[in-house]
């Protein structure tokens, strides 16, 4: 077992970079074996589990993939499998756009049921839908899903939920489909704007990413090319929320501060300066006391749910009593429990938690339950008056790179160690 100790108290400042998206590039990666003949070369790819575990999928369906210094190139020539079963896939929730992927390019797709963060039930009933609605057929087990058209034909598609997985899985299945196919009611995530123009880098033909409505016209082949994914949006917001509970000055670079905007709200908010500039935000700790404050999680323009639990680590040093709505997932609060062992006041209601914060945390043995719950008890562990120990980090490593190193950067005393 893997786990952070952590010395906290340490006050952060300097600077730090951010790494590309987790979920731009995992889809993305996804996406590139929808290429003919030619490479797709990705750049600056961070090297997290769930990114070796997509390789691994690539790989094992017959694709050559080369990893090396951040620069993933793929050739997809030679994939003959539409299979994706085992273990592997069911480790991690974007194993599940190789359904998308594999039924454009073969029509078909037998895939295990993916795995993923124990943050409520998420279904998968929007992205089988949209498969059927394009022709195909649905078989789903306890174990897999298979999916297979006679041939894809463009539609209209009204999502009841929306969703950043089937918008984006839609999208990979409908590039080679037959006319034009309309998504209604998509999310608008950066990740999935960002998985639109990649693919058409790649030649297809997708308009409105970013908006309600997505149309994609199909088209019959797409090639290779070189791109480079977003950067994190979420790791990014997670440095902003770490330097805001112990900073002193950290400026956090390769950032698109719009995709941050609703972060930056907040923190200003509470009361802690935020300072925007080009490529970089700069977040300088609180002089005076910070105000409690209510959040509302919601898809993307809104407070993003992934932030949620690193902004319950903050909360939990602002006196007086913050609520939050946890608007996405049902199921998103387990850290708290966590954060109750430093001391932290807290009570659930449905979606909805109330933090009292203290003046200080205590230091203790945390769980991290997830990969977002890891972040929040780091950063709690990096406020706290002592040594805390986070346990369970391999979540943690699924989606930060380097995470240890970065915080060590900037002065705070954390070591990784293999028990
Ligand atoms: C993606 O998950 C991200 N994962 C999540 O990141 C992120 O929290 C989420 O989008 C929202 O931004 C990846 O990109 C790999 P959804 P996804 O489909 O696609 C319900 C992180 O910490 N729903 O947008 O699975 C669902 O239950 C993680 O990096 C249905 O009801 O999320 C949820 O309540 C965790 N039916 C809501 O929609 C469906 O068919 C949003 O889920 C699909 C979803």
């Amino acid at each position: 077992m893997k786990k952070f100790v952590i010395n906290g108290g340490k006050r952060l400042n300097g600077e730090v970079e951010v790494s590309t998206s987790k979920n731009a590039i995992l889809p993305i990666l996804a996406a590139s074996i929808l290429a003919d003949k030619k490479d797709v070369i990705l750049e600056c790819v961070p090297s997290i589990t769930d990114v070796e575990r997509m390789l691994l999928i690539i790989e094992s369906i017959g694709g050559k993939v080369d990893f090396n210094n951040g620069v993933a190139c793929i050739n997809s020539e030679n994939i003959s499998s539409f299979e994706v079963l085992g273990e592997n896939p069911s480790k991690f929730r974007a194993s599940y756009y190789m359904i998308g992927s594999l039924l454009g390019r073969f029509k078909k797709a037998k895939v295990a049921l993916p795995g993923g963060c124990p943050i409520g039930e998420r279904p998968i009933d929007q992205h089988i839908k949209g498969f059927k609605a394009l022709g195909a057929t649905v078989e789903l087990t306890s174990e897999y899903i298979y999916v297979e058209a006679k041939e894809l034909i463009g539609t209209n598609i009204f999502f009841d939920v929306v969703s950043v997985g089937a918008t984006i899985n839609i999208m990979l299945a409908a590039v080679f489909a037959d006319g034009v196919t309309t998504l209604e009611n998509v999310a608008k995530e950066p990740h999935v704007v960002d998985v639109a123009n990649f693919l058409n880098t790649m030649g297809a033909n997708i308009k409105g990413a970013g908006t309600d409505v997505i149309r994609i016209s199909g088209i019959k082949k797409l090639s290779g090319c070189m791109y480079q994914a977003i950067p994190d949006q979420i790791e990014a917001g997670t440095y902003m929320i770490a330097a805001a509970a112990i900073g002193e000055e950290v400026t956090i670079t390769n950032v698109i501060p719009k995709h941050l905007e609703p972060v930056t709200a907040k923190l200003l908010e509470i009361g802690i300066e935020v300072i925007e500039n080009g490529e970089s935000i700069t977040v300088k700790g609180a002089k005076t006391a910070l105000k409690p404050i209510k959040i509302q999680t919601l898809q993307y323009p809104g407070f993003p749910t992934d932030l949620q639990q690193p902004m319950g680590a903050l909360l939990s040093l602002v006196e007086g009593t913050s609520t939050i709505s946890e608007r996405v997932y049902e199921n998103r609060f387990l850290y708290l429990t966590q954060l109750e062992k430093m001391g932290v006041k807290y009570a659930i209601e449905g979606r909805d938690a109330s933090i009292t914060g203290t003046k200080s945390l205590n230091p203790a043995v945390l769980i991290a339950t997830d990969l977002r719950a890891g972040a929040s008890l780091i950063i709690a562990g990096l406020c706290a008056n002592g040594t805390s120990e986070v346990l369970d980090i391999d979540h943690v490593d699924r989606g930060y790179y380097k995470f240890d190193e970065k915080l060590k950067k900037l002065g705070a005393d954390i070591t990784r160690l293999e028990v």
